[in-house]
């Protein structure tokens, strides 16, 4: 398909300039690429200036939370590239997770059509220091003015970038969250929308005045095994083997945690993929098999985990930062920086 660009876009790069502190999707590249679809028939692509959107106030997006989204970073390698990390396993989550709100998934080829555009419009835009990158957020939603609780006729696509750091810092602070849920049974926490942020955002206010830094969510059928933390996924050394918690349906199958697995795996390291009882972890924590954990996601990369808080009683992990995440951070960066060989096929040069 092919893409229009409009002569304004030249203008709008001309006149960007980069800031020195980047932080975490606050800074917007000057460009985006925008597709429609009506009645389940995709415009073509469009790449124009990054600019507010018109909404019709009645837009279903805005009252029925018809949307969803993707997170993926584009890397300056060593060689002096860009390159896009497993994008089309965003593109293909992306379509389930449309699917899950019964909008029509983007076409894939419009979808690479659209992170590859704005990609390499914005290459000079990717940064050179390791751990930032051009972070790209899809995202897809709702736009029929029309009240009635229905799947909406009218979607709007767009790409926009934001040069980042890395979302987390690391040594988090975890509470285990025993109250709210961020997912209910058969409802929407495998898929990338909206309003699974949403919903984590009470529980995070309120961990913040205990001087925490995210929540770990439970399952919401049986609020006794580890789901994910809001946005990243978990994992734990447990006498020197990693575990994460399984696919439960209410968490989401994040690209940063398939990616760890097999990297974890070719490092030499035993993985499982299990249903985690938190009540059995922090035991571990505490008596001293369970010396590390650590978050991964596209945004934080690898974000070591210093404590759990649950109730009145905090279980400090002994190792924090802890070796393992640390040599799997590294490695993961590596590749995606061109540094190692890209042995899994991850990386698509833009
Ligand atoms: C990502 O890692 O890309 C995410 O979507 C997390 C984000 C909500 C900060």
């Amino acid at each position: 398909m092919s893409i229009y660009i409009d002569p304004a876009v030249a203008a709008s790069l001309r006149g960007f300039e980069m800031p020195e502190k980047l932080g975490f999707g606050t800074v917007m590249a000057p460009v985006m690429f925008r597709a429609v679809c009506q009645d389940g028939c995709w415009s073509q692509g469009e790449l124009v200036p990054y600019a507010p959107l018109a909404l019709d106030p009645a837009a279903k997006v805005l009252h029925y939370a018809q949307s969803c989204f993707e997170g993926m970073k584009a890397y300056r390698t060593q060689a002096g590239g860009v390159s896009l990390f497993r994008p089309e396993r965003n593109a293909a989550r992306m379509a389930h997770s449309a699917a899950r709100l019964c909008m029509p998934p983007v076409p894939e080829a419009l979808f690479m059509d659209g992170v590859r555009t704005v990609t390499a419009y914005c290459a000079n835009l990717v940064p050179a220091t390791s751990g930032e990158s051009l972070y790209l957020r899809p995202f897809l939603f709702g736009t029929q003015a029309d009240l009635s609780v229905s799947a909406s006729t009218s979607y709007e696509f767009y790409v926009i970038a934001s040069p980042s750091e890395a979302y987390h810092a690391g040594n988090m602070r975890l509470w285990v969250e025993r109250e709210d849920s961020r997912a209910a049974l058969g409802g929407t926490g495998d898929a990338k929308v909206g309003g699974n942020y949403a919903a984590s955002l009470r529980s995070v206010a309120r961990l913040k005045e205990r001087g925490y830094d995210q929540s770990l969510w439970l399952n919401p059928g049986n609020r006794n095994t580890v789901d994910e933390l809001s946005g990243m996924n978990f994992f734990a050394v447990i006498n020197g083997e990693l575990h994460t918690p399984a696919l439960s349906g209410s968490i989401l199958e994040g690209v940063t945690r398939d990616s760890l697995i097999d990297l974890a795996r070719d490092m030499g390291y035993t993985v499982h993929e299990r249903a985690i009882d938190i009540d059995e972890l922090l035991g571990q924590v505490a008596e001293g098999s369970c010396d590390e954990a650590f978050a991964c996601g596209t945004a934080a990369i690898v974000s070591p985990i210093s404590l759990f808080g649950d109730g009145g009683r905090e279980y400090p992990l002994a190792k924090a930062p802890g070796p393992v995440a640390e040599r799997l951070r590294q490695m993961l960066l590596d590749i995606q920086e061109g540094r190692a060989e890209d042995k899994f096929g991850w990386m698509h040069p833009v």
